[in-house]
């Protein structure tokens, strides 16, 4: 089967029932598709499907008499990417009907072709009153879950809808040039010759600003390795860590190596690179080898240091912990999908775990960054402030984070999605006592 939108629907299922990422998923499906125009609505499908999934399928429900979710789960996605098309993509009514009716056909469903038919045609007769209904209707309007929703207006009562808005917004791309093979303006400039909207970012060193998305690999200078696509706000890393060539550094949570291979790109660094993960470690390798860039690399579970520790102290050491990721939505849209209210007291409870264990491994004056693309408080700075209270020897270096980057809060500083352009994203830098 080569319908874009059949593909599509399936896709989405495993997603949305299957607990797929939205990356393996369209990884999956992708190469059954020969033309680039073909994966590029794919991509698209997918991506703006998953990241209103939760208000379409909602409206379907008040629209269906009997709902089709359980029986038909692929069908009821299908549905689901049909309201995208016509209220989202804004494709033409039309294409959008009859393509959908159609790919209900090549999901050999053609007993359900007249039900699709008929409720994307009463959405669009009945338009302006349903929107209506979402707009009145946080849940709807956002398309976020209700636990969600509900911990954002706890944590930044000022701020939820600014950051719900942001996780619905389109993001630019960011680059991060490889100092060892080229400058930030030279990469400008290469971009811009071979027609994209790339520019400087106006202050991270190393970032260019890319306005049109686009299949970075090919882009020119991608295969020589001169950059790397990383969000603005995960750039800040090599400055936090204060580097300079010779130190012995632990990033303790590695793969796949973006925050690596910056602090190598900068620097000559006696470098570890630790995950548990041993494919995105693999991939961490595939990352630096396309760089030009070597570490030591080691699979390993960073709160047993026992197992892989050879006993020499670090000068620095990363962590940028595993967390709720709710500070990168904007770019997963399954987050929000795959996310449960559940998830963050185990994650909070792993950071914990993670800088106690690693604590002992800093040389006394060495400093750890503690980072999580978070806007949770409770995996960011009451984190830091627990461990704070309980470890006599750590310091709050509260200078070392650039005002300009978020704001201040009790114990480092917090970016929320799409404030300056960047992801959430949350810093502390703690300094051992000599
Ligand atoms: C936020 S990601 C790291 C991203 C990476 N620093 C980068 O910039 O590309 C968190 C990583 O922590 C790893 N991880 C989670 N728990 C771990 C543990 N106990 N020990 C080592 N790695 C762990 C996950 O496999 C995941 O790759």
């Amino acid at each position: 089967m080569s319908d874009v939108r059949a593909l599509a629907a399936q896709a989405l299922d495993q997603v949305v029932r299957g607990g797929v990422s939205l990356r393996a998923a369209f990884a999956q499906v992708a190469p059954r598709l020969a033309d680039s125009r073909d994966r590029a609505f794919l991509s698209a499908l997918l991506h703006e499907g998953a990241r209103w999934w939760l208000r379409y399928d909602a409206l379907i429900g008040r629209l269906l008499q009997k709902p089709l979710h359980r029986r038909e789960p692929v069908v009821h996605a299908l549905l689901v990417l049909g309201l995208v098309q016509l209220a989202v993509l804004a494709l033409p009514e039309y294409a959008a009907v009859a393509g959908t009716v159609e790919a209900t056909r090549a999901l050999k469903r053609p007993q359900l072709a007249g039900l699709v038919n008929a409720l994307l045609r009463r959405f669009l007769r009945e338009r302006v009153a349903l929107e209506a209904v979402i707009g009145s209707d946080r849940l709807l309007s956002s398309s976020h879950p209700a636990w969600l929703v509900q911990q954002l207006a706890r944590d930044w009562p000022d701020d939820v809808d600014a950051i719900l808005a942001a996780n619905n917004a389109p993001a630019a791309l960011v680059l991060r040039a490889n100092r060892r093979r080229t400058t930030p303006a030279a990469l400008t400039e290469r971009l811009v010759g071979a027609g994209h909207a790339a520019s400087m970012h106006g202050w991270l060193a190393d970032a260019v600003v890319l306005e049109d998305s686009t299949d970075v690999t090919h882009l020119p200078g991608y295969a020589q390795g001169e950059f790397s696509v990383q969000d603005g706000a995960a750039q800040l890393m090599p400055d936090l860590l204060d580097l300079h060539d010779g130190l012995r550094v632990l990033d303790a949570c590695a793969a796949p190596g973006g925050k690596t291979a910056h602090c190598l790109e900068r620097h000559a660094l006696d470098l570890l690179a630790l995950d548990r993960d041993s494919q995105r470690l693999a991939q961490a390798r595939e990352n630096l080898t396309r760089l030009g860039l070597r570490a030591e690399m080691n699979t390993g579970d960073a709160t047993q240091p026992s197992v892989w520790w050879d006993r020499r102290l670090f000068d620095r050491i990363l962590l940028d912990a595993p967390c709720s990721a709710t500070g990168v939505i904007r770019r997963q849209p399954d987050i929000r999908l795959h996310r449960r209210s559940g998830d963050i007291e185990r994650s909070a409870a792993e950071q914990a775990q993670l800088l106690d264990a690693l604590w002992p491994l800093l040389r006394p004056g060495g400093r750890l960054v503690y980072a999580t693309c978070s806007v949770l408080p409770r995996e960011n700075a009451a984190q830091v402030g627990a461990f704070l209270a309980r470890t006599s020897d750590a310091q709050l270096n509260h200078d070392a984070v650039p005002a300009r980057f978020g704001r201040a809060v009790a114990t480092g500083r917090q970016n929320l999605p799409g404030v300056d352009g960047m992801d959430g994203f949350f810093y502390a830098v703690v300094e051992k006592a000599n």
